[in-house]
């Protein structure tokens, strides 16, 4: 969706195709599926200007496509964490049957190395006569801020063999070199594990410092000084080094698992992503101890006020957020949950346990709870109305796991406040 509405508002001609006919339908009408600021208007302004629609007609897109953006999902395929290429390959299968004149294919979604020259050989047996060459592009955006991350991008990563083929994925994003953002070309499979790689170098930079936090709790030292101090090296960097719940989404998770089984597969170590992986859950399991502290020891019987459920914010995405592995067990234990979210809602109530009640004014959630977790940082929570917040709860603990807010606040207030690395 990004890609796509982000080329045609630099000008490219660009057909959306999904076999999902209610999504395309809804497209159509102007309803988007998933919640990324911006992108309505993006959408509107592109498909009024005539440079963006949205089929199923696979057959018609391909015919005319000089480019053709291969971008399915490859969630981890349950039991083994190997990414599971089902739908890319199939998208190779149906775009190969219906290739016109010279055609360039471009692996969007993130795929094990070796996935590129794969699809290759299914489109060339698929149609032997097809001539086109293969791509590898990898994305690098971040959900809630995608467009401008495709806008402004530090890096365009382009594996690819054939000159032709590069100079089109290059006129494509020529429009970026105004912003002087570098169009780095390398090999298939060096781009295939340059995004595996980005993506769990940052997920060991989050897991990092997740685990200095617990550290932090035991020597008494503050985590967010700690980050800083880090952060003012610029070998190391400040970015990503925000001690939280663990990482969750569609891409850290089930991409750091996937680096580990191709390591695994192809019978080399992997040890410090395996690592990153088990801190990771580590870490969730810490936050559900941590709120069973903060309770006295038991949550049996408790009202929880539960800010935010997404993975992060600015996104309705729920997948593999940590609130769905922190309050399950905590609801098992008898605590009953009171929660909000500004978009994820309606994706979380058929994920979450049945108990779970949702409240779509904020402030609601806290009537009568015994302690509040903040588990997402929207905006919208950083400036609550403490006084209020305080008169409409039975107890006062507040349980912070985005270190939002400042102890001092809190307590001044009077909370019992407690955060990660607290
Ligand atoms: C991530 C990468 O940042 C993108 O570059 C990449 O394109 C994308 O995956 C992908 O592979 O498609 P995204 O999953 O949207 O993007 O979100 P991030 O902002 O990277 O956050 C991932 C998780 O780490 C979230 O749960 C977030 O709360 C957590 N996080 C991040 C922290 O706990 N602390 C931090 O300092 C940063």
């Amino acid at each position: 969706m990004v890609t796509g509405a982000c080329f045609s508002e630099f000008g490219a001609y660009v057909s959306c195709v999904d076999v999902n006919e209610k999504k395309i339908n809804d497209l159509v009408e102007g309803r988007i599926p998933i919640y990324e600021p911006g992108l309505d208007i993006l959408v509107e302004k592109n498909t009024k200007a005539g440079r963006l629609n949205f089929t199923t007609d696979l057959e018609m897109a391909v015919a005319d496509a000089d480019c053709i953006f291969i971008a399915v999902g490859t969630p981890a395929r349950r039991g083994d964490g190997h990414a599971d290429l089902t739908y890319v390959y199939a998208a190779a299968k149906d775009v190969a049957r219906h290739l016109k004149g010279y055609t360039v294919i471009v692996d969007k979604s993130t795929v094990p190395v070796g996935t590129a020259r794969e699809v290759q050989r299914i489109i060339k047996k698929e149609n032997p006569s097809a001539n086109f060459d293969i791509v590898s592009n990898p994305e690098f955006l971040r959900e809630g801020s995608a467009i401008e991350d495709f806008m402004r991008p530090e890096r365009v990563v382009i594996g690819v063999e054939s000159q032709r083929a590069e100079a089109l994925l290059r006129e494509l994003y020529r429009p970026l070199s105004l912003l002087e953002a570098p169009v780095f070309s390398t090999t298939l499979e060096s781009a295939e594990l340059i995004k595996y790689a980005s993506n769990a170098f940052l997920a060991t930079k989050v897991s990092f410092i997740n685990e200095m936090s617990v550290l932090c709790e035991a020597v008494g030292a503050d985590v967010h000084a700690v980050a800083t101090g880090m952060g003012m090296d610029r070998r190391i960097g400040s970015k990503f080094l925000h001690a939280g719940p663990g990482f969750g989404g569609s891409c850290f998770p089930k991409d750091t698992l996937a680096l580990v089984r191709i390591a695994k597969e192809k019978g080399v170590p992997c040890k410090i992503v395996e690592a990153v992986v088990e801190a990771n859950a580590m870490q969730k399991r810490h936050m559900v101890k941590k709120i069973r502290n903060a309770l006295g020891g038991s949550e049996s019987g408790k009202k929880i006020a539960v800010l935010g459920l997404t993975f992060k914010p600015e996104t309705d995405d729920m997948r593999d957020a940590p609130s769905l592995s922190i309050l399950p067990p905590l609801i098992e234990k008898g605590a009953s949950i009171q929660a909000h979210d500004p978009q994820g809602m309606a994706q979380a109530k058929p994920i979450l346990p049945e108990e779970v009640i949702y409240y779509d004014n904020v402030y609601d959630t806290f009537l009568g709870a015994d302690a509040v977790v903040l588990m997402t940082e929207w905006n919208q929570y950083r400036g609550l109305d403490l006084d209020r917040v305080k008169g409409l709860m039975k107890g006062n603990v507040f349980i912070d796991l985005r270190n939002v807010y400042q102890h001092e606040i809190l307590v001044t207030h009077g909370f019992e406040y407690f955060s990660v690395g607290r």
